[in-house]
């Protein structure tokens, strides 16, 4: 709704050329995972919240994401699920796009780079390229896994650390000592796909001369750029002083966008050469008007990503786009540092994240109370902590006891004095008035912060106006003076009633759900951005709605099941780095009990002749005499176990080892650190008792 005098657009600051549109990417997520909290902090919701400021100020703006799908990550997982990687990327797809859609993360296309309009807008670009003679080719050595009969990328190659003897070092990577390695530094390498030893074979690929573009980066960046954020800029500064190489922009891989020239087989782009194009792709899929938004100079180009992100999105994106000539470059890159969950890493594979998925079933409803404590708390100029203590704490004292508290005031009192109609103000005193014209500068203040990034700042400037409204009830204490000066009560909640107007505008860039909600409890329609500050935003006699509660406290026991959550996984992951196996799939009782376990005794014990494990035994099993081999020769000596009685898997498919027929195996416990013993009865028991 507009009011009477709704004060006119300013002009924008933000104005560095002069500005038609906005296209705003959020970085596109790996689709072989869920997303959580550290993906909305670091850049989500900087993202939506500038977004829909845009919106709320009628600029031109589209907001562009999607899901990375291609890359060697994603081959693995498919790989150890037993699925394709297609299966793969179709379900997180679904799966992210939903979670980012039900936390108001609200996106004008959410595309996926493995759709057609996608691999055809990266063929073509690399096509632009190739043709104009931009690329080298080079003839490298790689590791070639002969029994798969495939190249092996980094990650698929295990070895030995050259730095620190870890035997679990990856071929671009040692996750012990943080080494970043060449796959040809390994000792002992292995391929992890047929566990055979790799081979060196010669592999041509394209290349991205990097190098060439050194002039125009330092002109670009470090003289024309000075106004991006320290860590993203001085991120930059440190590429360029460290000089660049020119980068393989292809790979040898069977999954992503085939490259696009005759003859090559077996090749497809880089994973972080096909993802950024995915910006433009998607937009292709949003618009027809497309190219104004990716071509036209009054474009105004924004990615919002996280830190390990700014070499792709600062360096190697800009001088394809330049190279290519026909785009635009990125106006900022506001880029975050990382969000670290209870004082440790966020990790995946470490299941120590809060994700989305699960946060939308346990706290159902509450997406703006976690949108406000990860704005509130936004990695960004370092890394910061998330604790589920500061979770509560800042809904139950921020949310709870002033936003919430503030407005229902406002209107349960309204209500109650004034059936719930705005009463006319009569004769408003100086601190009325005071208040009342302080609510533009508000604005003013989340504006100026949100035009430079700063969207810590900006958030609190917002809840300041709800706090200049508690503290404003809180003074006048309009409860204690209706019966003898109604005249002023209805001063008091003429100026409340206006503020809350505000604060419902004012807060709907950060806290969608919250705004709709509170706009519903006015029941003026929708308040507008150049509404903010307009004293007179809700008419006297306007009849507002019932109010609910805005936000509840979070008590204790809801943060202790979060708390304990983390607290089995971090035991889990302490019995996986000790060296245990993680559990296996759930079996059922009917999968358990086809299995026969009974108890047997050793007759007699003898080594297998040219074998180092391998021990020859027959049992007694109560029903019959049988033969069956175990590995357990390092552990245990023939002659120590003639006698004993041991458990046996009784109805195991008999197995030929190293020509011996085996009937069956004898059940061992392994410890983390690989030592063997036998599972034995507790006493001694009759042969072929049954193991329950
Ligand atoms: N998938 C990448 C990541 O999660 C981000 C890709 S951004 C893009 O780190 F621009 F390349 F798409
Ligand atoms: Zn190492």
């Amino acid at each position: 709704m507009s009011g009477l005098y709704a004060p006119g657009p300013k002009p924008i600051s933000y104005n560095m050329k002069n500005t038609k549109r906005h296209l705003i990417t959020a970085a596109l997520p790996y689709a072989n995972g869920p997303v959580h909290i550290g993906h909305l902090a670091g850049v989500y919701i900087p993202a939506d919240i500038y977004s829909r400021y845009l919106r709320l100020k009628r600029e031109d703006i589209i907001f562009i994401c999607g899901s990375d799908e291609h890359g060697v990550p994603i081959t693995i997982k498919a790989r150890q699920e037993g699925v394709t990687p297609q299966q793969i990327v179709d379900h997180y797809h679904q799966m992210n796009k939903d979670s980012f859609e039900r936390f108001g993360i609200a996106f004008d296309i959410y595309h996926r780079t493995s759709h057609p309009t996608h691999h055809q807008t990266a063929s073509e670009f690399f096509r632009t390229l190739y043709d104009r003679g931009e690329f080298l080719e080079k003839e490298t050595e790689q590791y070639f896994d002969e029994e798969a009969g495939q190249f092996l990328a980094d990650r698929y190659i295990t070895g030995t650390c050259p730095k620190c003897t870890h035997d679990q070092a990856y071929g671009d990577q040692c996750e012990n000592c943080g080494s970043s390695l060449n796959a040809t530094d390994l000792i002992n390498p292995r391929s992890t796909i047929s566990g055979s030893v790799p081979v060196r074979r010669k592999t041509i690929h394209w290349y991205l001369p990097l190098d060439k573009y050194e002039g125009f980066l330092k002109q670009w960046i470090l003289e024309e750029n000075k106004h991006w954020k320290p860590n993203v800029y001085g991120q930059c500064k440190s590429w360029l002083d460290g000089g660049l190489e020119a980068r393989a922009v292809t790979r040898d891989l069977d999954w992503g966008i085939p490259v696009p020239i005759d003859g090559v087989k077996g090749k497809v782009l880089y994973v972080w050469f096909d993802a950024p194009i995915g910006y433009i792709s998607a937009t292709k899929d949003l618009t027809k008007n497309w190219a104004d938004y990716w071509k036209q100079d009054d474009t105004r180009m924004i990615h919002f990503i996280g830190k390990d992100n700014i070499v792709f999105h600062c360096i190697i994106f800009p001088v394809m786009l330049k190279a290519e000539g026909s785009y635009v470059l990125p106006e900022n890159v506001p880029a975050n540092e990382f969000l670290n969950l209870e004082n440790d890493k966020i990790s995946t594979s470490r299941n120590w994240a809060v994700w989305l998925h699960e946060y939308l079933v346990e706290f159902e409803g509450k997406q703006d109370v976690l949108r406000y404590v990860l704005c509130a708390n936004a990695p960004e100029a370092k890394d910061n902590d998330f604790t589920w203590k500061d979770f509560q704490a800042r809904n139950n004292n921020e949310l709870v006891a002033i936003l919430g508290n503030f407005v229902h005031r406002a209107l349960v009192l309204t209500h109650k004095y004034f059936n719930g109609r705005v009463p006319a103000p009569e004769n408003p005193d100086q601190y009325d008035k005071e208040v009342l014209d302080s609510i533009s500068s508000y604005r003013d203040k989340v504006e100026d912060n949100l035009d430079h990034f700063r969207f810590r700042e900006a958030l609190k400037e917002a809840m300041n106006l709800a706090r200049l409204g508690n503290k404003y009830l809180a003074d006048t204490e309009p409860w204690k003076h209706f019966k003898n000066d109604p005249g002023r009560v209805k001063n008091i909640l003429y100026t409340a009633l206006q503020i809350t107007a505000s604060v419902a505008a004012i807060i709907k860039p950060f806290l969608p759900f919250t705004a709709v909600k509170l706009e519903g409890f006015l029941n003026a329609g929708e308040i507008g951005w150049q509404d903010i500050g307009n004293t007179s935003l809700l008419p006297v006699g306007h009849e507002i709605n019932q109010p609910e509660l805005l936000f509840d406290k979070i008590e204790d026991v809801t943060i202790q099941v979060q708390l304990d959550k983390l607290a089995s996984s971090k035991k889990l992951n302490e019995a996986r780095e000790s060296g245990l196996p993680d559990l296996k799939e759930e079996v059922s009782y009917e999968d358990f009990s086809r299995m026969d376990i009974r108890v047997a005794r050793i007759l007699a014990a003898e080594k297998v002749p040219k074998t180092d494990k391998l021990i020859k035994l027959d049992l007694d099993t109560g029903l019959d005499k049988r033969t069956v081999v175990s590995g357990i020769a390092e552990y245990f000596k023939p002659e120590e176990i003639i006698g004993k009685q041991v458990c046996i898997l009784a109805n195991l498919a008999p197995r030929k080892l190293r020509g011996i027929v085996s009937h069956g195996m004898v059940l061992l416990a392994e410890d983390a650190n690989g030592r063997l013993v036998f599972v034995t009865p507790e006493e001694i028991t009759g042969e072929g008792s049954v193991v329950l």
